[in-house]
């Protein structure tokens, strides 16, 4: 996809704030036998104070990224499938008021962790999944998949077909979609008049506050706030009617939108507004102070993991995230800093990781080769990973991580 040095949103110019470098796709796990020459783009990113949104310069086309092999399942983390579980039932409980047969639409719903909810109970649903591995699992649980990207052409032809959607959901996938434009028109023509827009993705807030500067690749074209869903969706008739900050992606904010005028909208949206404010998250010299800190964060990483191998200790990381890959790239960390990465993946297990070609492993192997120093890669299911290996650290076992900046557990 060409550079864009405009905004995707408002059209206007963009500044230059960090510059990543050459990076692979974040989730091009890859055969250790496969020496194709591997993709790579340029991981720049940009920052009007116009609209206010956090976006990247490059990012590969969406086709490249989400195609059939798409690694990421949403239900390989419990701590995830609860989350979802529990956010669909409030919905379920909160119900449609005196719509009898309402409509749920949900944007990548990946292997239907979420609409599953909704199908179980036979509530009319459709799931938009372009990518076929997710999209089969879903269909597999009983999930009506529509298999395309959403855009404004869709949102039209499922109002068509279906009439309006009482609710439009997206966990972690509006974030990724570059013609943000095109789904907002979607969503405007497909949602009815007191429907809502639902969604939730890694918050830009959170990365600035802890460093976790991991949260940009490629398929992260944006990192919203408020500010800048705001100014997104108000050429389409959408308002912020609410706001709820999550822990999920080591710090989310669920956004929900309404026609304007047809929802009071909740104290919390102007606080948070207000709290973003106080961030500086509507200046560009925030971002570029942030870039400081990103280079020091990843030096330090490197620091810490070549004193390890100089000092003979065998290292590990834990998570092969798509996130990881920016840090092994920027911290220029390879096989030579990090033996091998636990995954509890089926398809990425037995893999190499994109760039650095570190060997994927199953988790199970972690109590077999009990590693001297583990790098947290997927740092933000700590909780649930260190209660699963509590007797890690007590035989003297180092987590290491970087957030909010590399020191040990
Ligand atoms: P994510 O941060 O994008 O959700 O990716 C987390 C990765 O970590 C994913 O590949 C699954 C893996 N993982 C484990 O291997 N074990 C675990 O207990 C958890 C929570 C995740």
């Amino acid at each position: 996809m060409p550079d864009i040095t405009n905004c995707r949103s408002s059209g206007t110019p963009l500044t230059v704030v960090l510059d990543l470098g050459q990076q692979p796709l974040g989730n091009g796990f890859r055969r250790p036998e496969d020496d194709s020459p591997e993709y790579t783009f340029w991981l720049r990113c940009g920052y009007s104070e116009e609209s206010r949104l956090f976006q990247l310069i490059e990012q590969p086309d969406p086709a490249m990224m989400f195609h059939d092999d798409y690694a990421f399942r949403s239900s390989t983390s419990g701590a995830m499938r609860a989350h979802f579980q529990a956010h669909a039932e409030r919905v379920i409980e909160l119900g449609w008021g005196s719509v009898a047969d309402p409509f749920i639409v949900e944007l990548g719903c990946n292997d239907g962790i979420w609409l599953r909810n909704f199908a179980d109970r036979g509530i009319r649903h459709a799931g938009i999944e372009p990518a076929k591995g997710p999209g089969q699992a879903a269909s597999d649980i009983g999930v009506r998949v529509i298999p395309e990207f959403f855009s404004a052409e869709l949102g039209a032809r499922l109002a068509a077909e279906h009439g309006p959607a009482e609710l439009i959901y997206a966990a972690n996938v509006m974030c990724h979609i570059p013609d943000i434009r095109g789904v907002a028109q979607g969503v405007a023509a497909l949602l009815s008049d007191d429907g809502l827009l639902v969604f939730e993705d890694p918050y830009l807030g959170d990365v600035i506050r802890l460093g976790s500067y991991d949260q940009i690749y490629d398929e992260h074209v944006f990192l919203f706030s408020a500010l800048s869903v705001q100014s997104i969706f108000e050429d389409f008739g959408l308002e912020l009617v609410d706001l709820e900050s999550l822990a999920t992606h080591g710090g989310s904010m669920r956004y929900s939108l309404g026609r304007r005028g047809r929802h009071q909208p909740s104290d919390r949206v102007a606080s948070v507004l207000e709290a973003e404010r106080a961030q500086a998250l509507d200046r560009t010299a925030t971002f570029l102070a942030f870039a400081e800190r990103v280079r020091n964060s990843a030096a330090a990483l490197r620091t810490a993991l070549t004193e390890a191998r100089a000092e003979g200790r065998s290292v590990a990381a834990y998570g092969a995230t798509s996130k990881s890959t920016t840090i092994y790239t920027c911290a220029g960390i390879t096989s030579e800093h990090i033996d091998y990465i636990l995954d509890n993946t089926p398809n990425k297990i037995g893999k190499v990781s994109p760039g650095a070609h570190i060997p994927v492993v199953a988790e199970a192997e972690f109590e077999l080769r009990r590693p001297d120093v583990t790098f947290l890669s997927a740092w933000n299911h700590q909780r649930e990973i260190l209660q699963r290996h509590p007797w890690y650290a007590s035989q003297g076992g180092v987590w290491l991580t970087h957030v909010p900046d590399v020191h040990v557990l």
